[in-house]
Protein backbone atom coordinates (compact mmCIF):
# COMPACT_ATOMS: atom_id res chain seq x y z
CA UNK A 1 0.00 0.00 0.00
CA UNK A 2 1.11 3.50 -1.06
CA UNK A 3 0.80 6.11 1.44
CA UNK A 4 1.91 9.92 0.33
CA UNK A 5 1.25 12.33 3.35
CA UNK A 6 0.98 15.87 2.63
CA UNK A 7 1.97 18.10 4.81
CA UNK A 8 4.99 18.01 7.72
CA UNK A 9 3.60 19.71 10.69
CA UNK A 10 3.14 18.68 14.18
CA UNK A 11 0.77 15.68 12.65
CA UNK A 12 2.70 15.13 9.73
CA UNK A 13 5.84 14.40 11.33
CA UNK A 14 4.04 11.93 14.15
CA UNK A 15 2.40 9.89 11.16
CA UNK A 16 5.13 9.21 9.47
CA UNK A 17 7.09 8.55 12.65
CA UNK A 18 4.56 6.38 13.46
CA UNK A 19 4.60 4.89 9.76
CA UNK A 20 8.12 4.15 10.37
CA UNK A 21 8.51 2.79 13.99
CA UNK A 22 5.44 0.55 14.17
CA UNK A 23 5.87 -0.93 10.42
CA UNK A 24 5.51 -4.37 11.21
CA UNK A 25 2.99 -4.42 13.35
CA UNK A 26 0.83 -2.12 10.62
CA UNK A 27 1.54 -4.63 7.73
CA UNK A 28 0.49 -7.26 10.06
CA UNK A 29 -2.97 -5.44 10.83
CA UNK A 30 -3.41 -4.51 7.29
CA UNK A 31 -1.99 -7.54 5.51
CA UNK A 32 0.30 -5.49 3.29
CA UNK A 33 2.80 -3.33 4.28
CA UNK A 34 2.45 0.51 4.46
CA UNK A 35 4.91 2.11 2.79
CA UNK A 36 5.94 5.86 2.55
CA UNK A 37 5.65 7.05 -1.04
CA UNK A 38 6.76 10.04 -0.31
CA UNK A 39 5.92 13.66 1.62
CA UNK A 40 4.70 16.54 0.79
CA UNK A 41 6.40 19.85 2.27
CA UNK A 42 6.98 23.32 2.14
CA UNK A 43 11.00 23.29 2.82
CA UNK A 44 12.44 20.15 2.24
CA UNK A 45 15.49 19.87 5.07
CA UNK A 46 18.07 17.41 5.90
CA UNK A 47 16.65 17.31 9.77
CA UNK A 48 13.08 16.96 9.38
CA UNK A 49 12.96 13.15 10.32
CA UNK A 50 12.71 11.26 6.51
CA UNK A 51 15.23 11.06 4.30
CA UNK A 52 15.38 14.07 1.50
CA UNK A 53 14.16 12.04 -1.56
CA UNK A 54 11.09 10.98 0.35
CA UNK A 55 10.40 15.36 0.42
CA UNK A 56 8.89 16.66 -2.08
CA UNK A 57 7.40 20.68 -2.80
CA UNK A 58 5.30 18.91 -5.78
CA UNK A 59 1.95 17.80 -4.07
CA UNK A 60 0.30 17.46 -7.28
CA UNK A 61 2.63 15.31 -8.71
CA UNK A 62 3.24 12.82 -5.25
CA UNK A 63 -0.66 12.53 -5.54
CA UNK A 64 -1.00 11.59 -8.83
CA UNK A 65 1.70 8.75 -8.21
CA UNK A 66 0.49 5.29 -9.84
CA UNK A 67 2.07 4.03 -6.21
CA UNK A 68 0.78 5.97 -4.35
CA UNK A 69 -2.99 4.30 -2.83
CA UNK A 70 -3.77 6.50 -0.11
CA UNK A 71 -3.32 10.00 0.84
CA UNK A 72 -2.98 11.68 3.83
CA UNK A 73 -4.03 15.16 4.10
CA UNK A 74 -2.59 16.75 7.17
CA UNK A 75 -1.61 20.57 5.85
CA UNK A 76 -4.71 22.25 6.80
CA UNK A 77 -6.15 25.66 4.54
CA UNK A 78 -8.72 25.66 2.16
CA UNK A 79 -8.22 25.54 -1.73
CA UNK A 80 -4.86 23.74 -1.84
CA UNK A 81 -6.24 20.70 0.49
CA UNK A 82 -9.38 20.96 -1.23
CA UNK A 83 -7.85 20.57 -4.83
CA UNK A 84 -5.21 17.49 -3.38
CA UNK A 85 -8.14 15.67 -1.87
CA UNK A 86 -10.78 15.63 -5.01
CA UNK A 87 -8.01 15.09 -7.10
CA UNK A 88 -7.08 12.03 -5.43
CA UNK A 89 -10.17 11.18 -4.59
CA UNK A 90 -10.82 11.30 -8.65
CA UNK A 91 -8.29 9.19 -9.07
CA UNK A 92 -9.46 6.19 -7.15
CA UNK A 93 -7.29 7.21 -3.85
CA UNK A 94 -8.45 7.02 -0.66
CA UNK A 95 -8.23 10.16 1.80
CA UNK A 96 -7.42 10.76 5.68
CA UNK A 97 -7.38 14.05 5.92
CA UNK A 98 -7.46 15.66 9.72
CA UNK A 99 -8.97 19.16 8.03
CA UNK A 100 -12.15 20.67 10.22
CA UNK A 101 -12.15 23.62 8.13
CA UNK A 102 -12.73 22.12 4.92
CA UNK A 103 -14.54 19.28 5.95
CA UNK A 104 -16.91 22.18 7.18
CA UNK A 105 -17.82 23.53 4.15
CA UNK A 106 -16.93 20.59 1.73
CA UNK A 107 -17.93 17.82 2.95
CA UNK A 108 -20.85 17.42 0.21
CA UNK A 109 -18.51 17.80 -2.54
CA UNK A 110 -15.89 14.94 -0.89
CA UNK A 111 -18.00 12.69 0.32
CA UNK A 112 -20.05 12.76 -3.02
CA UNK A 113 -16.45 12.14 -4.80
CA UNK A 114 -15.23 8.98 -2.86
CA UNK A 115 -19.05 7.59 -3.76
CA UNK A 116 -18.32 7.98 -7.17
CA UNK A 117 -14.98 6.62 -7.14
CA UNK A 118 -15.76 3.89 -4.32
CA UNK A 119 -13.01 4.92 -2.15
CA UNK A 120 -12.70 5.83 1.24
CA UNK A 121 -12.99 9.24 3.11
CA UNK A 122 -11.96 9.38 6.55
CA UNK A 123 -12.10 12.28 9.09
CA UNK A 124 -11.42 10.92 12.96
CA UNK A 125 -8.71 13.93 13.54
CA UNK A 126 -10.71 16.57 12.21
CA UNK A 127 -12.95 16.74 15.56
CA UNK A 128 -11.26 16.27 18.91
CA UNK A 129 -7.93 14.58 18.14
CA UNK A 130 -6.90 11.46 19.64
CA UNK A 131 -10.76 11.06 20.63
CA UNK A 132 -12.91 8.23 19.10
CA UNK A 133 -15.94 10.33 17.85
CA UNK A 134 -16.60 10.38 14.11
CA UNK A 135 -16.56 6.21 13.97
CA UNK A 136 -18.57 5.85 16.80
CA UNK A 137 -21.03 8.45 15.19
CA UNK A 138 -20.85 6.97 11.68
CA UNK A 139 -20.74 3.44 12.50
CA UNK A 140 -21.21 2.20 15.79
CA UNK A 141 -24.36 4.33 16.16
CA UNK A 142 -25.23 4.37 12.67
CA UNK A 143 -28.61 2.28 14.03
CA UNK A 144 -29.41 4.43 16.69
CA UNK A 145 -31.13 7.91 16.69
CA UNK A 146 -28.67 10.34 18.11
CA UNK A 147 -30.70 13.53 19.68
CA UNK A 148 -27.54 15.22 20.74
CA UNK A 149 -23.67 16.18 20.58
CA UNK A 150 -22.59 18.07 22.99
CA UNK A 151 -18.86 18.77 24.50
CA UNK A 152 -15.79 20.85 24.75
CA UNK A 153 -14.13 20.21 21.17
CA UNK A 154 -11.46 23.28 21.53
CA UNK A 155 -8.19 22.37 23.59
CA UNK A 156 -6.79 25.90 23.18
CA UNK A 157 -9.94 27.16 24.92
CA UNK A 158 -10.59 25.38 27.15
CA UNK A 159 -6.68 25.59 28.39
CA UNK A 160 -6.95 29.06 28.89
CA UNK A 161 -10.57 28.63 30.63
CA UNK A 162 -9.74 26.43 33.27
CA UNK A 163 -6.64 28.44 33.81
CA UNK A 164 -8.59 31.15 34.33
CA UNK A 165 -10.99 29.60 36.74
CA UNK A 166 -7.69 27.45 38.49
CA UNK A 167 -5.66 30.79 38.89
CA UNK A 168 -7.72 34.11 38.83
CA UNK A 169 -5.56 35.30 36.17
CA UNK A 170 -7.57 37.19 33.41
CA UNK A 171 -7.99 36.53 29.92
CA UNK A 172 -5.10 38.52 28.21
CA UNK A 173 -2.69 37.03 30.83
CA UNK A 174 -3.84 33.78 30.20
CA UNK A 175 -3.75 33.94 26.79
CA UNK A 176 -0.26 34.80 26.62
CA UNK A 177 1.06 32.01 28.89
CA UNK A 178 -1.77 29.72 26.17
CA UNK A 179 0.98 31.18 23.52
CA UNK A 180 4.30 30.62 25.93
CA UNK A 181 3.09 27.23 26.33
CA UNK A 182 2.45 26.05 22.61
CA UNK A 183 -1.48 25.85 22.97
CA UNK A 184 -2.44 28.59 21.64
CA UNK A 185 -1.29 29.80 17.69
CA UNK A 186 0.75 33.04 16.86
CA UNK A 187 -3.10 34.35 15.30
CA UNK A 188 -5.88 32.37 18.30
CA UNK A 189 -8.74 34.35 16.38
CA UNK A 190 -9.80 30.77 14.84
CA UNK A 191 -9.24 29.39 18.30
CA UNK A 192 -10.63 32.06 20.80
CA UNK A 193 -13.73 33.50 19.22
CA UNK A 194 -15.12 29.69 18.35
CA UNK A 195 -14.53 29.34 14.23
CA UNK A 196 -12.35 25.78 15.05
CA UNK A 197 -15.22 25.08 17.56
CA UNK A 198 -17.76 25.89 15.26
CA UNK A 199 -16.59 24.06 12.18
CA UNK A 200 -16.04 20.83 14.33
CA UNK A 201 -19.61 21.24 15.16
CA UNK A 202 -20.98 21.28 11.51
CA UNK A 203 -19.07 17.83 11.22
CA UNK A 204 -20.58 16.54 14.47
CA UNK A 205 -23.98 17.96 13.21
CA UNK A 206 -23.67 16.71 9.47
CA UNK A 207 -22.75 12.99 10.70
CA UNK A 208 -24.74 12.40 13.65
CA UNK A 209 -28.24 14.18 12.10
CA UNK A 210 -27.14 12.63 9.14
CA UNK A 211 -27.58 15.86 7.29
CA UNK A 212 -25.49 18.65 6.08
CA UNK A 213 -24.80 21.72 7.89
CA UNK A 214 -21.65 24.17 7.57
CA UNK A 215 -19.23 26.40 9.59
CA UNK A 216 -21.65 29.26 8.90
CA UNK A 217 -24.93 27.61 9.92
CA UNK A 218 -23.33 27.44 13.43
CA UNK A 219 -24.66 30.04 16.02
CA UNK A 220 -20.65 31.23 17.28
CA UNK A 221 -19.67 33.29 20.21
CA UNK A 222 -15.85 33.22 21.75
CA UNK A 223 -14.13 33.67 25.06
CA UNK A 224 -11.97 36.57 24.47
CA UNK A 225 -15.00 39.02 26.09
CA UNK A 226 -14.82 35.96 29.54
CA UNK A 227 -13.40 38.09 32.21
CA UNK A 228 -12.01 36.57 35.54
CA UNK A 229 -14.91 38.44 37.42
CA UNK A 230 -17.38 35.95 35.71
CA UNK A 231 -15.26 32.91 36.38
CA UNK A 232 -15.92 33.56 39.97
CA UNK A 233 -19.18 34.64 39.79
CA UNK A 234 -19.84 31.04 38.18
CA UNK A 235 -18.13 29.54 40.91
CA UNK A 236 -20.43 31.63 43.32
CA UNK A 237 -23.20 29.56 41.66
CA UNK A 238 -21.51 26.11 42.02
CA UNK A 239 -20.63 26.37 38.06
CA UNK A 240 -17.80 26.85 35.71
CA UNK A 241 -17.66 28.43 32.24
CA UNK A 242 -16.98 26.15 29.53
CA UNK A 243 -16.72 26.99 25.54
CA UNK A 244 -19.70 24.42 24.80
CA UNK A 245 -20.08 23.05 21.06
CA UNK A 246 -23.84 21.57 21.08
CA UNK A 247 -25.76 20.52 18.04
CA UNK A 248 -28.80 18.71 19.14
CA UNK A 249 -32.07 17.99 16.91
CA UNK A 250 -35.42 20.32 17.94
CA UNK A 251 -38.71 19.10 17.17
CA UNK A 252 -40.86 21.69 15.84
CA UNK A 253 -44.63 22.33 16.50
CA UNK A 254 -45.66 21.17 13.21
CA UNK A 255 -44.31 17.26 13.80
CA UNK A 256 -41.22 17.92 11.78
CA UNK A 257 -37.73 18.87 13.63
CA UNK A 258 -34.95 21.42 13.18
CA UNK A 259 -31.15 21.42 14.11
CA UNK A 260 -29.37 23.52 16.47
CA UNK A 261 -25.79 23.78 16.42
CA UNK A 262 -24.06 26.33 18.37
CA UNK A 263 -20.87 27.05 20.27
CA UNK A 264 -20.53 29.77 23.02
CA UNK A 265 -19.10 30.28 26.66
CA UNK A 266 -21.99 28.76 28.81
CA UNK A 267 -22.49 28.03 32.73
CA UNK A 268 -21.80 24.33 33.51
CA UNK A 269 -22.49 22.75 36.80
CA UNK A 270 -19.68 21.50 38.90
CA UNK A 271 -21.58 18.14 39.02
CA UNK A 272 -21.50 17.45 35.68
CA UNK A 273 -19.27 15.29 33.95
CA UNK A 274 -18.01 17.99 31.67
CA UNK A 275 -17.37 20.80 34.13
CA UNK A 276 -14.18 18.46 35.27
CA UNK A 277 -12.37 18.35 32.00
CA UNK A 278 -9.43 20.75 31.95
CA UNK A 279 -6.20 22.22 30.06
CA UNK A 280 -6.63 20.82 26.85
CA UNK A 281 -8.44 17.96 26.94
CA UNK A 282 -11.76 17.40 24.92
CA UNK A 283 -14.98 15.60 26.23
CA UNK A 284 -18.04 14.82 23.87
CA UNK A 285 -21.18 13.55 25.33
CA UNK A 286 -23.46 12.11 22.84
CA UNK A 287 -27.52 11.08 23.24
CA UNK A 288 -28.48 7.84 21.12
CA UNK A 289 -32.44 7.44 21.66
CA UNK A 290 -31.43 3.68 22.68
CA UNK A 291 -27.87 4.05 23.70
CA UNK A 292 -28.74 6.24 26.14
CA UNK A 293 -25.58 9.28 27.39
CA UNK A 294 -22.30 8.31 26.44
CA UNK A 295 -19.59 10.01 27.00
CA UNK A 296 -15.50 10.42 25.16
CA UNK A 297 -12.91 11.95 26.57
CA UNK A 298 -9.54 12.64 26.14
CA UNK A 299 -6.64 14.46 24.26
CA UNK A 300 -8.48 16.69 21.50
CA UNK A 301 -4.83 18.47 20.16
CA UNK A 302 -1.46 17.78 19.73
CA UNK A 303 0.90 16.03 17.48
CA UNK A 304 0.89 12.83 18.83
CA UNK A 305 -2.91 12.04 19.49
CA UNK A 306 -3.92 13.45 16.39
CA UNK A 307 -1.72 11.33 14.75
CA UNK A 308 -3.27 8.26 16.39
CA UNK A 309 -6.25 9.07 15.09
CA UNK A 310 -4.92 9.99 11.60
CA UNK A 311 -3.08 6.49 11.60
CA UNK A 312 -6.70 4.54 12.52
CA UNK A 313 -7.89 5.96 9.67
CA UNK A 314 -4.92 4.74 7.36
CA UNK A 315 -5.35 1.21 8.58
CA UNK A 316 -8.76 1.39 8.12
CA UNK A 317 -8.37 2.53 4.17
CA UNK A 318 -5.64 0.59 3.59
CA UNK A 319 -7.07 -2.96 5.05
CA UNK A 320 -10.12 -2.01 2.70
CA UNK A 321 -7.63 -1.51 -0.22
CA UNK A 322 -5.94 -4.81 0.82
CA UNK A 323 -8.95 -7.13 1.33
CA UNK A 324 -12.27 -5.23 -0.40
CA UNK A 325 -14.86 -3.08 0.92
CA UNK A 326 -15.49 0.41 2.08
CA UNK A 327 -15.96 2.39 5.30
CA UNK A 328 -19.33 4.06 6.28
CA UNK A 329 -21.21 5.53 3.41
CA UNK A 330 -22.83 8.85 3.28
CA UNK A 331 -26.50 8.81 4.29
CA UNK A 332 -29.34 9.78 2.03
CA UNK A 333 -29.23 12.81 4.14
CA UNK A 334 -32.34 15.07 5.37
CA UNK A 335 -32.71 18.55 4.62
CA UNK A 336 -32.81 19.31 8.40
CA UNK A 337 -33.31 23.34 8.50
CA UNK A 338 -31.32 25.15 10.85
CA UNK A 339 -33.03 26.22 13.78
CA UNK A 340 -31.68 30.27 14.56
CA UNK A 341 -30.63 31.28 17.58
CA UNK A 342 -33.53 33.12 18.71
CA UNK A 343 -35.91 30.00 18.64
CA UNK A 344 -34.14 27.80 21.27
N1 LIG B 1 -6.55 24.43 17.76
C1 LIG B 1 -7.24 23.21 18.01
C2 LIG B 1 -7.59 23.12 19.52
C3 LIG B 1 -6.40 22.06 17.58
O1 LIG B 1 -7.07 23.93 20.29
O2 LIG B 1 -8.37 22.28 19.89
C4 LIG B 1 -7.12 20.78 17.41
O3 LIG B 1 -8.11 20.82 16.43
Amino acid sequence: MGVAVLGLGNVGSEVVRILQEHSEDLEARVGAPLELRGVAVRRPGKDRGIPEELQTTDADSLVARDDVDIVVEVIGGMDLPRKLILSALNSGKSVVTANKALLAEHTGELAEAAELHRVDLYFEAAVAGAIPVIRPLTQSLAGDRVNKVAGIVNGTTNFILSAMDETGADYAETLAEAGRLGYAEADPTADVEGYDAAAKAAILASIAFHTRVTAGDVYREGISNITAADLTSARALDCTIKLLSICERIPTPDGKERISARVYPALVPLSHPLASVNGAFNAVVVEGENAGRLMFYGQGAGGAPTASAVMGDLVMAARNKVHGGRGPRESKYAKLKIAPIGDI
